[in-house]
């Protein structure tokens, strides 16, 4: 029993090692239906949609020693639930900061990482997620610990490795060959870590033991940049699977390495782009955290008056990537690329037109996090035959507003 057990593991471990490892798109017969990156729209009648749920900002596990933090992850949930039943999207897309590491002393941030998605699976709607700044951060010591309020008794939750865990682990310890330092993970005794879970082993958490999760690894010649991939969605006519939109996720980086897109993850994408959809005729959205550049320069004409925009724009200033590294020159050249879209700045969630596309911030989900505004997500509705993209915002008490069309 026990070796079967781990036999099988063994076979989807490498099978996944395999197929992922080269890049999150090649993959098509680890469960069909969804490595391969399609997704089709529901229904399948004319008029149908394809629904977006944008989650941003969530920062899970804060403060764990104190009330607040953990009161703040649940309404984090309730804030998620409530935007889930009123839209019922087809899919929701973690737009980064899904966990605050510089806040928490866990061995394995993967299981604050599972509580934030936790709604969306138990709801069975597939999701996708992508890397913030907070998400691999080390643990960042509050000063006034060292003040006369003194350090708290912390109690470090561990994983609880048991004997059957322990088998699991030593196999994919054996197979994997290209992550991971596991060190610490059997000795029971120092419970608290002050560095971050990877981004590789976050990722790999998720993927492994999700079936609803679409998220992939980009190219290793990436590193240390991990969530970089491409999703299709395909038309609601079940007997082609003729694309409609693509969705690229990036990692604007952030936490261990700098806020940046590096000039190689944009080749990456020149070349992606130039596969799936070489004469630019598809719809494009992308995905990633931190605003580039070009938000500031947006922000900036929209204070002189020359730009119209949708949303909340001056609750506070732009936090922009430390550079650019060429990602807004390659986008801007493709006539398919209609919106991107970004979290990080809590009391931002505007949308702004910007050459011929448009930049918009998600809206703060999470209670975790800077800042009392109150909290939603921004929802995206695709219609295919003819192609539009429409967007609002959800608040958590349900109300709705910003809604803008995006590309028609
Ligand atoms: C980390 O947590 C996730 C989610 O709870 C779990 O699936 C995984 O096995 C854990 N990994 C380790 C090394 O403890
Ligand atoms: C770990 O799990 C085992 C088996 O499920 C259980 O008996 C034990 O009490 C747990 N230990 C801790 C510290 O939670
Ligand atoms: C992009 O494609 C070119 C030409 O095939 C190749 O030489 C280069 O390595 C690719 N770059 C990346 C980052 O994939
Ligand atoms: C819902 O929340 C928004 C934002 O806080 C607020 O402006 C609005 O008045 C609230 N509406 C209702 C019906 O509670």
């Amino acid at each position: 029993m026990g070796w079967c057990r781990i036999t099988i593991l063994c076979l989807i471990w490498q099978h996944t090692v395999m197929v992922r490892s080269e890049d999150g798109l090649e993959d098509d017969d680890l469960t069909s239906r969804l490595r391969d990156g399609r997704l089709r729209f529901a229904g399948g009648s004319k008029g149908s949609t394809f629904k977006v749920a944008l989650f941003a900002d969530l920062h899970f596990g804060e403060n764990a020693w104190s009330d607040w933090g953990p009161e703040h992850d649940l309404n984090s949930v309730k804030v998620m639930s409530t935007v889930l039943d009123i839209e019922r999207p087809d899919f929701v897309v973690y737009l980064g900061d899904v966990v605050t590491a510089n806040n928490f002393l866990v061995h394995n941030a993967s299981l604050y990482w599972d509580q934030a998605i936790s709604p969306t699976r138990a709801r069975n709607i597939p999701w996708a997620t992508l890397f913030g700044n907070h998400d691999d951060a080390r643990f960042e010591w509050p000063i006034d610990w060292f003040s006369s309020s003194g350090i708290p008794q912390i109690l470090c939750p561990s994983a609880n490795v048991s004997g059957e865990l322990q088998n699991e682990m030593f196999v994919l310890m054996v197979l994997d060959e290209f992550i991971l330092n596991w060190e610490g993970l059997f000795s029971g005794g120092d419970k608290c870590v002050f560095k971050g879970t990877t981004r590789l082993e976050l990722m790999r958490n998720e993927i492994t033991r999700n079936t609803l999760s679409y998220t992939g690894f980009g190219p290793q010649n990436l590193w240390p940049s991990v969530s970089n991939y491409v999703l299709t969605v395909v038309s609601p006519k079940s007997d082609h699977n003729l694309p409609v939109m693509f969705m690229y996720f990036l990692d604007s980086g952030g936490g261990s390495y700098p806020g940046v897109i590096s000039n190689i993850q944009s080749e990456w994408l020149r070349n992606k782009s130039q596969e799936v959809n070489p004469d630019s005729s598809i719809p494009e959205i992308v995905f990633w955290h931190i605003p580039s550049k070009a938000y500031e320069k947006v922000a900036k004409k929209v204070a002189d008056g020359r730009t119209q925009c949708v949303g909340s724009m001056f609750e506070e200033s732009v936090a922009a990537q430390d550079a650019e590294m060429g990602m807004m020159k390659l986008l801007k050249e493709r006539p398919s690329v209609k919106a991107i879209f970004v979290g990080h700045n809590h009391g931002l969630d505007w949308c702004c037109p910007y050459e011929k596309m448009w930049l918009c911030y998600a809206r703060h989900t999470g209670y975790g996090g800077y800042g009392t505004w109150a909290r939603g997500a921004r929802i995206l509705e695709i219609t295919d035959e003819p192609f539009s993209l429409k967007s609002w915002i959800r608040m958590e008490n349900g109300t709705l507003h910003s809604e803008v069309v995006l590309s028609t």
